[in-house]
């Protein structure tokens, strides 16, 4: 099957895979769960960990323009004033009036809609009167017991005709639910109730700190890494001698009070965000400093950052960074596609935003992003905090005495009428280029953010087949397996001796094992058919398998490496198979 439109069954395939093989389990599952949280078995702690150090060495480590940081999650409540989250940080949420009380996103109904056994009942009936008349009267008292004809069926003589004429499942749905004489209503997909109009819902998990249960001591649970960066930023800047374009990146857990966190490890409560913040100057410094902006076409070279380069070409080269390092992490180019924000779908003070969409068997939705979010957050935290995040550029300061007056009031007008066009004012664009003249400024910010979980389930997603093999007799068989990249496999090499029972051999396997365990995390086997232990390694996607058997003993001191992909096998020296698994897993 072509994974692009694999459907949400394999979603549920995959999800007893990572229970019973010890990747992903319900949070307190012994106390009947805790919806949105999640915990990570002995292989799904590896996977993260594996994901979490590729993208460190990726995007911190392999660079000398970015440095970490690893904050606390509970920092000072002006910061989530500053930031805008206290004001603006919510869902809309709406509640079911009728049986249920159910709370929901209000956003995301319809969404739910589509997965419900209202919508699986109601579908096969649209168009037909009679058939809507008896199953309200009959089955749907089970289905949908909240519905207003379910519970008034004397309702359904007054929109019978109406009822022959609907368009789809939705016009039906909404039909059923609203009572004579009232505006549409919003019905809820869980019980057929009616829902409330929507009211914003702050997302941030709310703590106190200290002994005293009182509102002054009220603090939050991050609901992103990235403040903690932008709060730290002087600091990190002057310790590590940084000066932009420069970036700050940190990987660590976020927490949102989602109203429907939903399938599963997609949208949580609580997961883990790996974000980089990367400072650059404003494009009107760049222009001071070296005479011009380098225009973003479709022809711009964006292997290796350039003086030149303002915001877009910045934005444009950490997006084909991110995606270079998902392919590199084994998602296919086509299993993503990016979605460029519309400029009514950005928030106000964005110039650009890309979410790099997965097709995960629930749909098509944001894996990560990268936004273009201009100085907003450090002018913000300048301007609440009152302590400076402005940068002194020297050479900026050079550039602009090296400028006349006539060319300081062409630059000055320019700037103010480029300000103006993009809704500002010509008081705000005088005070930024009088300090700009200065040398200073506020940097703008490139955030390429992404979420640890959703990028392991669309590794999974992604890996996860059931194969059909035929074997030499004739026999059918399925293989399950996870084709994850060597470097995101939770387990990099299995070792297997022949048999248990002969200990020089047990003892040779032992010794190999023990060698390649200090390299990677290994696994040992040695119970069961070989056949039946390679399928074992399948399923949780290790690449390769060893097995220690006589000729190892007996004659070079070879061992059969056996590929998982291909299925091949071959033999090789223990020098040899390091090399290999090293290239593999470091690739
Ligand atoms: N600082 C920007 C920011 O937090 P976001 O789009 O809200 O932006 C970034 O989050 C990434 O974090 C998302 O693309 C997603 O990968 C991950 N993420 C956000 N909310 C999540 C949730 N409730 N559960 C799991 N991952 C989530």
């Amino acid at each position: 099957m072509d994974k692009k439109e694999a459907p949400k069954s394999a979603l549920d395939a995959l999800v007893s895979l990572c229970k019973r093989r010890g990747f992903i389990f319900q949070s307190s599952e012994v106390y009947g769960g805790f919806a949105g949280f999640w915990d990570y078995g002995p292989l799904g702690c590896e996977l993260k960990r594996n994901i979490k150090e590729r993208w460190w060495r990726f995007m911190v480590r392999d660079r000398e323009d970015v440095e970490g940081l690893d904050a606390s999650i509970i920092m000072h409540p002006a910061i989530w004033k500053a930031s805008g989250h206290l004001d603006t940080f919510s869902d809309p949420m709406s509640m079911c009036k009728g049986n249920c009380r159910k709370l929901m996103r209000a956003d995301q109904i319809w969404e739910i809609f589509e997965d419900s056994p209202i919508k699986a009942a109601l579908e096969p009936l649209v168009g037909d009167a009679g058939a809507v008349a008896n199953w309200c009267k009959g089955k749907g008292k089970n289905v949908a017991p909240g519905l207003y004809t379910v519970q008034h069926p004397e309702r359904l003589e007054a929109i019978f005709e109406t009822l022959k004429t609907v368009p789809d499942v939705r016009a039906l749905f909404i039909l059923l639910a609203t009572p004579a004489g009232e505006p549409e209503a919003l019905p809820c997909p869980n019980c057929g109730g009616v829902m409330t109009e929507p009211r914003p819902f702050n997302l941030m998990f709310k703590t106190v700190v200290g002994p005293i249960d009182d509102p002054s001591n009220v603090a939050y649970l991050r609901p992103e890494t990235a403040q903690a960066i932008f709060a730290e930023f002087p600091n990190v800047m002057v310790s590590s001698r940084q000066a932009p374009p420069f970036g700050i990146g940190q990987i660590g857990k976020s927490f949102r009070n989602e109203v429907t966190p939903r399938n599963y490890i997609f949208r949580s409560r609580e997961f883990e965000q790996m974000e980089l913040e990367f400072f650059i100057k404003p494009d009107e410094a760049v222009e001071l400093l070296c005479g011009r902006v380098e225009p973003l076409t479709d022809d711009t070279d964006l292997s290796e950052p350039k003086p030149e380069w303002g915001w877009a070409c910045w934005h444009k080269y950490w997006v084909e960074q991110r995606k270079q390092w998902l392919v590199a992490n084994g998602l296919p180019k086509d299993s993503f596609v990016e979605y460029w924000q519309k400029p009514d779908e950005l928030a106000h003070y964005a110039r650009a935003c890309v979410d790099i969409e997965y097709r995960f068997p629930f749909g098509t939705q944001e894996l990560e992003g990268i936004a273009a979010r201009s100085d907003f957050d450090l002018s913000r935290h300048q301007e609440h905090s009152g302590k400076s995040m402005e940068v002194f550029d020297e050479p900026l300061k050079l550039a602009v005495k090296k400028l006349s007056d006539d060319e300081k009031a062409a630059f000055r007008a320019k700037v103010v009428a480029e300000w103006q066009g993009r809704g500002k004012t010509a008081e705000a664009a005088n005070a930024f280029i009088d300090r700009l003249f200065e040398g200073k400024y506020i940097p703008h910010v490139i955030e390429p953010s992404a979420g640890v979980d959703r990028m392991a389930l669309a590794l999974l997603c992604d890996a996860y087949e059931e194969q059909r093999l035929v074997d030499e007799k004739g026999k059918e068989d399925v293989r399950t397996v996870l084709h994850l990249a060597p470097a995101i496999a939770p387990v990099k090499v299995a070792v297997f001796p022949l048999v248990k029972n002969r200990p020089e051999l047990r003892n040779l396997a032992r010794d190999i094992f023990k060698r390649l365990q200090k390299r990677w995390n290994c696994f040992w086997d040695e119970t069961g058919a070989i056949g039946r232990r390679y399928r074992r390694q399948d399923e949780i996607g290790t690449p390769f398998c060893v097995t220690v058997d006589f000729d190892t003993l007996e004659k070079d001191g070879t061992v059969t490496l056996r590929d998982r992909d291909s299925m091949t096998q071959e033999r090789i020296s223990v020098d040899d198979l390091i090399a290999k698994v090293d290239a593999a897993v470091n690739g």
